[in-house]
């Protein structure tokens, strides 16, 4: 059977990463988070003292002549999670963490860090057999990926599943009105940004998943990457 490319990208907590892991689960092929790889330069940047938490400085001087001393990797624990690795450490944890998160962007809007990425990742996509999600993948990464999908919910659904992963966690004080909020912030950023801005590539398939149940949203999409393998 023929190893396909499948760009998946779409706003911020819209389940990207859930379905683009399920799905190359079920092809068996390699899965790349590609925003991992934004927050492992982030941390990377934080811990080398090229970045202010509190400000948002950055020294992107020294960054960039030390972007080839990042090396990012992927590996899975013991029940087959993928972990992120950046120069040999397991990182995974930290890149997670609301540090990273509220520091992420202004590295993701640098072109000399999405440059030393992109590259990386369409090594990474040489030889077919991969999911990869993010924002610019089917534009940017990977412009003839065989299955481009961009995903979506409205903002409120997205605000309302981010509300309830937070109780989960124990967050018994942020409001809906909050979390809307920034998931509104966060989609204005992403799609307004000069460098590789977050927009539809023009074949690709639009999947808003609103109104669709896991399971729903599993099985449109491996239908979807059937069709384009068998075609
Ligand atoms: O998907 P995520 O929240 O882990 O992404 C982290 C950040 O990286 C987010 O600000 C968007 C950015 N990003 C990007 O600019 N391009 C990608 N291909 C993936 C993520």
């Amino acid at each position: 059977m023929k190893k396909i490319t499948i760009a998946i990208d779409g706003h911020s907590s819209c389940g990207k990463s859930t379905m683009a892991k399920s799905l190359a689960k079920a092809l068996n092929y390699i899965y790349v988070d590609t925003g991992a790889m934004y927050r492992a330069v982030t941390l990377y940047a934080l811990r080398a003292g090229l970045m202010d938490a509190e400000t948002k400085e950055i020294d992107t001087e020294r960054l960039a002549s030390q972007m080839d001393e990042v090396n990012i990797s992927f590996e899975h624990d013991e029940a087959g999670r993928m972990q992120t690795v950046l120069n040999g450490e397991n990182v995974e944890k930290e890149i997670r963490g609301m540090t990273v998160s509220n520091c992420v962007s202004p590295i993701a809007a640098l072109s000399f860090v999405r440059e030393h990425l992109v590259a990386l990742q369409q090594k990474m996509g040489l030889e077919g057999g991969i999911v990869m999600d993010g924002r610019d993948i089917g534009t940017v990464v990977f412009p003839n990926a065989d299955l481009k999908v961009f995903v979506t919910a409205s903002p409120e659904v997205r605000a309302q599943r981010r509300l309830l992963e937070l109780q989960g966690k124990g967050d018994t004080t942020t409001t809906f009105a909050e979390v809307l909020k920034n998931v509104e912030e966060r989609d204005y950023i992403d799609s307004h940004r000069e460098v590789s801005p977050l927009r539809q590539a023009e074949d690709a398939v639009l999947l808003d998943n609103s109104n669709l149940t896991i399971p729903q949203q599993d099985e449109l999409l491996l239908k979807w990457a059937m069709d384009c393998i068998e075609d």
